[in-house]
């Protein structure tokens, strides 16, 4: 049974959620592997829209294992809530929500430490999602993290947050001139939270090995995107985990010699939200027409998200960094009223045209957009489910995009909701899982 990574490509925002929806039925567990609460993943089941944060995608499927990957950090506040809300609205996660021992705590601290950092940024601020995210993995690569497993053990839990706090509330205080917290409040708070969530916390990294040697079949859900990879993204403006395919194996602890593909989720055109270059990026009426259209408002922080056309320089680097095998495109539907669809194929730097993707601060900030433009098609197509239903030029939009980033299109979606969905022809995901056709029919 296959055990596919599916992962953002551009900034983030492509439709994760939407995909691993539509893969769930195929699969028996979704684990998420990196980023935290600062994930907003949207999945639209009739009238009902569900975001998830920390929870994989996969959960709105009855009977799919949900797991909460060692690579995640998690706010535990947030995820009661999350879990909670959930449950409100009739999902089941009682016997399918698993979390890893090993996940990273987000405390209180780091939120407050992230908003401060940011706010001393200035200009250069990251534009964070002030979840505390950044802080938390700082403390895990410094190797003063607490992790779900210290919040079981009360003694070990107040001894580490105790070593924390002092060092904590000092930077808060004389660094940043910002409010400090009591030990005592954040041991009665996280001390309550790990009462409800210790029947969840287990070894998933064991568990998902037992579950794949007795024929399960994994899909691992990314966060973030491949942009905003803390060694491959956009560097410094990221998030702070590995967030490409490599991230699948370190976040849950499944080897690399059990992953058996990456598909790659792209939208039709481009967003970001926060601070950081983006060649692409649009200002103006058709900016704002796409923002509109595409609703592209951040599902985590209501930001708006900024807009642009589709970058294959981007796409063929998301290709080469994670290995994809294919595409996912979405909201091709938001594209229907424009009357010329621009697709960078590369970037002018100097005299040159770069076809890579420049890794450097200081050449990406000098790059400027080589535009291919494609006539629009200027007819709907929300909702289609066949390719053949296309307009033609839609179509030539999706050959060019094949073309330019050189992976083949699994699927394209047209909506928001699950079945407003294309199976592409020969599409890659019937090769890892054959019954894909007759569930979206
Ligand atoms: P994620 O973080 O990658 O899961 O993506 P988000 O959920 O943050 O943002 C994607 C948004 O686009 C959500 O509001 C989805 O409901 C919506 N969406 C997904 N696919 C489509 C599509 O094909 N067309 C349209 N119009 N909306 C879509
Ligand atoms: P999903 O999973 C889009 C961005 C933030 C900021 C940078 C760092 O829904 O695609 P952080 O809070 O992580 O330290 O912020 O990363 N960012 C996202 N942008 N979608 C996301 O998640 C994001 N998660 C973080 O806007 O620029
Ligand atoms: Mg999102």
């Amino acid at each position: 049974m296959p055990n596919i990574v599916v992962v953002g490509t551009q900034w983030g925002d492509e439709g994760k959620g939407k995909v691993v929806d539509v893969i769930t039925p195929h699969v028996n567990v979704v684990v998420r592997y990196s980023g935290g609460n600062n994930a907003g993943h949207t999945v639209v089941v009739g009238r009902e829209k569900y975001v998830l944060h920390s929870i994989p995608s996969g959960v709105l499927h009855p009977g799919c294992r949900c797991v909460i990957g060692c690579g995640v950090v998690v706010d535990p506040g947030s995820l009661i809530e999350e879990m909670e809300s959930l449950v409100r609205r009739g999902v089941t996660l009682d016997s399918n929500l698993f979390i890893s021992k090993n996940a990273h705590v987000i405390m209180p601290y780091h939120p407050a430490l992230d908003r401060a950092s940011e706010a001393k940024l200035g200009a250069r601020r990251i534009g964070t999602t002030g979840k505390g995210v950044g802080p938390a993995y700082a403390d895990k690569a410094a190797r003063v993290g607490i992790r779900m497993a210290d919040l079981l053990d009360e003694r070990l839990f107040r001894e580490k947050l105790e070593a924390n706090m002092a060092q904590k509330n000092r930077l808060l205080r004389e660094i940043y001139d910002a409010p400090t917290f009591s030990v005592g409040e954040i041991l009665n708070s996280y001390l309550r939270y790990a009462g409800w969530l210790a029947p969840y916390i287990t070894d998933t990294a064991l568990l998902l090995s037992r579950w794949i040697d007795s024929g399960y079949s994994v899909l691992f859900e990314g966060a973030q995107a491949t942009m905003l990879d803390l060694d491959h993204g956009t560097y410094p403006y990221v998030t702070s985990s590995s967030t490409t395919a490599g991230g699948a194996v370190t976040g849950t602890g499944v080897p690399p010699t059990r992953i058996h593909g990456v598909l790659g989720v792209a939208k039709a055109y481009t967003t970001r939200v926060g601070g950081g270059p983006f060649p692409t990026e649009l200002t103006g009426p058709i900016a704002e027409a796409i923002r509109a259209r595409g609703n592209e408002y951040g599902a985590t922080t209501g930001r708006p998200r900024r807009c642009g056309w589709f970058d294959s320089v981007v796409l063929r680097y998301a290709a080469r960094i994670n290995g994809l095998d294919t595409v996912a495109l979405t909201k091709l539907d938001v594209l229907d009223q424009c009357e010329t669809v621009r697709v960078c194929t590369g970037y002018r730097y100097q005299n040159e045209i770069l076809t890579d993707f420049p890794e450097d601060e200081t050449t990406l900030a000098g790059v400027e957009p080589v535009y291919e433009d494609i006539s629009g098609w200027m007819s709907p197509t929300s909702g289609v489910t066949l390719e053949a239903d296309l307009p033609a030029k839609a179509r030539r939009y999706l050959e060019r995009v094949e073309e330019l980033t050189g992976v083949p299109l699994c699927l394209v979606s047209t909506g928001a909701v699950r079945h407003d969905t294309i199976l592409c022809e020969d599409s890659p995901l019937l090769r890892w899982f054959p019954s894909v056709r007759s569930s979206l029919f």
